[in-house]
């Protein structure tokens, strides 16, 4: 299905990413700060940068940089509702409970089939721990999913030092899905100028291992519906994903690329592939290559990473890939 971005800003894209087989989507996040923009003074006082506090509020984008504010969101959200079929999957950043105010239940009244939660957070202060981290979205993930009747999806990075341990937390705290990963826009530095370089770069498939390593951990460990996002461009990738034990997984840059035609391609060439691979469905496949089959996720971690490491020779640009242990 197509992420959450800017594709589900037009009601013509929409349309033809529908048409082109689209079977949900997701429109892009309405930040917490956009609801209530005191937030981020809020947020900066806490983190006791107070001497920082007016510089970073001048780089937070003002109401009228956003696409779209929240009340423009739902107005948005009932049209694309009105415009097609599909499930249309509404999208929340933030990373504390009550960021959102009353918003959750707006967006589902607004007619949303699911929210699906972007908890992007870089913890920056020394004195917070890793545990006060994940407490604080999960306080935000139980408060959301107490308001609401529709499924709630939690999109998370991959930097928590225990993912498995945090994702059995958001899958006792109610969560109905998670989305692995959400990628950090990493600002570069121009030392020419001596200025800092927000870039949204594009992904490409290479992104892709670390949540094929992740889904592959949690199939079998969690009962919520895994989705990956990040590095699918082609119909293989989607099998890598099924495979690993992906249940949803989601194109972003690919249809941002080339348009929503990729879509309808990636589907055609999935049936072939199928076809020829001899599966009568992607769920035969789902994860038949999770880490859960057989040994222990664990043991399998350390195995793959020493015939890796040891996998390489002088003249080999890239060290060949480890056969999985039998
Ligand atoms: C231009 C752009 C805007 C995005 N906006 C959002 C957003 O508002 N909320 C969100 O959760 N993810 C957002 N993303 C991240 C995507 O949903 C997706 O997780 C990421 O691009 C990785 O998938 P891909 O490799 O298929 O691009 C955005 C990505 C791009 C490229």
């Amino acid at each position: 299905m197509p992420g959450s971005s800017p594709l589900a800003d037009d009601l013509d894209t929409v349309r033809r990413l529908e048409d082109a087989g689209a079977p949900a989507i997701v429109l892009r996040s309405l930040f917490a700060e956009q609801i209530a923009r005191e937030e981020l003074s809020a947020y900066l006082h806490l983190e006791r940068r107070g001497e920082s506090f007016a510089e970073a509020l001048s780089y937070f984008p003002s109401p009228e940089r956003f696409v779209m504010g929240p009340e423009e969101y739902l107005a948005h959200l009932s049209r694309v509702r009105a415009a097609v079929r599909i499930p249309v999957i509404a999208s929340l950043n933030g990373t504390r409970p009550g960021s959102w105010r009353d918003y959750p239940r707006a967006i589902e009244e607004a007619g949303a089939d699911a929210l699906e939660l972007n908890i992007y957070h870089l913890p920056t202060d020394p004195d917070v721990t890793g545990d006060e981290v994940e407490e604080m979205a999960l306080q935000a993930v139980r408060e959301v999913k107490r308001a609401l009747r529709i499924p709630v999806a939690v999109k998370i990075s991959p930097f928590y030092s225990a993912i498995a341990h945090f994702a059995a937390r958001l899958d006792a705290a109610g969560a109905d899905g998670i989305v692995l990963f959400n990628r950090f826009y990493q600002p570069d530095i121009d030392v020419e100028t001596l200025e800092i370089v927000p870039r949204a770069r594009l992904s490409n498939p290479t992104e892709l291992l670390l949540r094929l390593r992740w889904i592959a951990i949690l199939a079998g460990q969690v009962g919520m519906s895994l989705a990956v996002t990040g590095g699918v461009h082609g119909a293989v990738d989607v099998v890598k994903a099924v495979m690993a034990g992906a249940h949803a997984v989601q194109m972003v840059s690919s249809l941002l690329r080339r348009g929503p035609a990729v879509l309808s391609r990636t589907r055609d060439e999935l049936a072939r592939w199928l076809e020829e691979h001899e599966y009568n469905s992607l769920r035969q496949m789902q994860g038949s290559l999770s880490a859960g089959r057989g040994a222990s996720p664990a043991a399998l971690e350390r195995v793959h990473y020493m015939r890796v490491l040891h996998s390489w020779r002088p003249g080999d640009e890239e060290p060949a890939p480890a056969r999985r242990p039998s």
